[in-house]
């Protein structure tokens, strides 16, 4: 059983600690509520203790025979701190120990996780960015915050995430991946491009975005920045991704360009559609004008290829490093017959570094849980990713980019 504690700064926010406390408990976690003084103006004592099963303190005073400023931290496996304000991310930064939360943070020695909940100012303040980064130096996981609808009416970057999306990435940094996309910037596509035909019909596919989410968890869990540009995907946005919506494989080929200007990886989980309508209908086609105009196709941009193909004519990445830019670039391909021969043919053709080809199967891929995949390597051997959760085979996947991965991020790239 993995012992987590769970300490609570003073924010609005902390209602919703609650949810990710049951979440934890209830998948079997013991979990020691550590909130801070203010936190108790929020949400009260009992409710931690009700939920927790713990008695719960918030001053190293209490209990002091048990020497708890010292032996909550030592024995957790994990601390997150939802909602994080920035208050506590100052003094978590700076090492001060006010207080039992303070004392945890000091004597932990477990993977530390902040999801920070403010107002968009105090987000933005260059005295929380540098104390963001501090911590973020030191191997702490800090998941930027959601934007969207703050206390009172304003609206902005600063809203803590949904709580079971914080659960997830604590579950993934429980599993004691390693911290090594610390200070990358990650770009992941994901879903399935829609092409119109008129103003209510499209030619789609039928990609979830189940695997392109779970690579963008994933990759926060390991400590990235993550753009997420998501086509058509009906899935909560993953805690820490700034997700970038977009319908059309045009829309997504901007969105992907733009991101992947200042990104160490980019990787295509999303299926493109190949071809679009010549022309797009302004007016619903209507049954009663008769038998419908054919459908004519033109073809959409490989935007995998074109990645490659910039990288290629741009060569070394001016002022960042010596190495051409992106550093990794990964394409996904579903294959249905000859897998491994097609999917060799299409790493060369998309000049990619690595390409995850999955075999398409009744029970496989598209729209189910688990997927297994066998991963590409330009001048290497292929990699065979077993069956399990997409999350499982996410890391897989992060594991070889990793491993590609040459130049150290200095803080003045980042
Ligand atoms: N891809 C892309 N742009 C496209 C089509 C595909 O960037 N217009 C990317 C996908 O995101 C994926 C990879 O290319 O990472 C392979 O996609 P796939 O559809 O398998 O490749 P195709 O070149 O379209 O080959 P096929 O003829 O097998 O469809």
């Amino acid at each position: 059983m993995k012992k987590v504690v769970l300490g609570v700064s003073g924010g609005i926010a902390a209602y919703k600690a609650c949810e990710l406390l049951r979440l934890f408990t209830e998948s079997g976690h013991e979990v020691r509520v550590v909130p801070t003084r203010d936190a108790l103006r929020f949400v009260g004592e009992p409710t931690w203790a009700a939920l927790s099963g713990h008695p719960v303190t918030t001053d190293v005073w209490d209990d002091v025979h048990e020497v708890p400023h010292v032996r909550i931290g030592q024995r957790a496996d994990l601390v997150v701190v939802a909602p994080a304000t920035a208050d506590v991310l100052a003094k978590a930064a700076h090492g001060l120990a006010g207080d039992l939360l303070t004392n945890t943070l000091l004597t932990a020695r477990c993977p530390v996780v902040f999801a920070p909940a403010m107002h968009t100012e105090m987000w933005q303040h260059p005295a929380t960015r540098a104390n963001v980064s501090t911590l973020r130096e030191r191997g702490s996981v800090v998941i930027d915050p959601a934007v969207g609808r703050l206390t009172g009416a304003d609206t902005g970057p600063g809203r803590l995430p949904d709580p079971a999306e914080i659960f997830q990435i604590c579950l993934r940094v429980l599993a004691d991946r390693p911290r090594d996309l610390a200070g990358r910037r990650v770009v992941v596509s994901a879903g399935g491009t829609r092409e119109a035909i008129d103003p209510v019909r499209y030619l789609g596919n039928r990609s979830s975005g189940l695997q392109g989410y779970a690579l963008a968890r994933t990759a926060v869990a390991r400590g990235a920045q993550v753009t997420l540009v998501a086509a058509n995907v009906s899935l909560p946005d993953p805690a820490g991704a700034d997700v970038v919506r977009v319908e059309s494989a045009a829309e997504l080929r901007e969105a992907v360009l733009t991101a992947s200007a200042a990104a160490d990886v980019v990787v295509m989980a999303a299926a493109v559609a190949d071809f679009r309508p010549a022309a797009r209908q302004d007016s619903k086609i209507k049954k009663a004008e008769g038998d419908p105009d054919p459908l004519y196709l033109v073809k959409n941009p490989d935007i995998l290829a074109e990645l490659g193909e910039r990288r290629h004519a741009a060569g070394p990445h001016p002022g960042v490093a010596a190495w051409p830019h992106p550093e990794v670039i990964v394409g996904f391909a579903a294959e249905t017959d000859d897998v491994l021969a097609n999917g060799q043919a299409k790493l060369a053709r998309k000049g990619c570094d690595l390409l995850v080809v999955n075999q398409v199967g009744p029970d496989l891929a598209f729209g189910t849980p688990d997927n297994a995949a066998t991963v590409l390597v330009a001048g290497g051997e292929p990699v065979e990713i077993p069956r399990g959760p997409k999350d499982d085979v996410a890391d897989a996947v992060w594991d070889q980019v990793a491993k590609l991965l040459r130049h150290s991020r200095t803080p003045a790239d980042t």
